[in-house]
């Protein structure tokens, strides 16, 4: 599944860059070699990153 469509980025490929260290919007598309175009998935893609930063602070807990 494609968080997005414009620049075919799976949802996979976002959580390896957020996994990878990319911890914001700009990172992700950085690490796919991709730049925002309709910008539709901003707010997936923080969210994802978001979710990937609460599960690691409770792994260190
Ligand atoms: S869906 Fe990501 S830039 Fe359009």
């Amino acid at each position: 599944m494609y968080v997005c469509n414009c620049n075919a980025i799976r949802e996979r490929d976002a959580q390896k860059a957020i996994l990878s260290g990319a911890g914001t919007v700009k990172a992700v598309f950085d690490h796919c070699q991709s730049r925002p175009q309709c910008a539709k998935c901003v707010c997936d893609i923080r969210q994802m990153i978001d979710e990937v930063c609460a599960g690691a602070q409770m792994a260190a807990e």
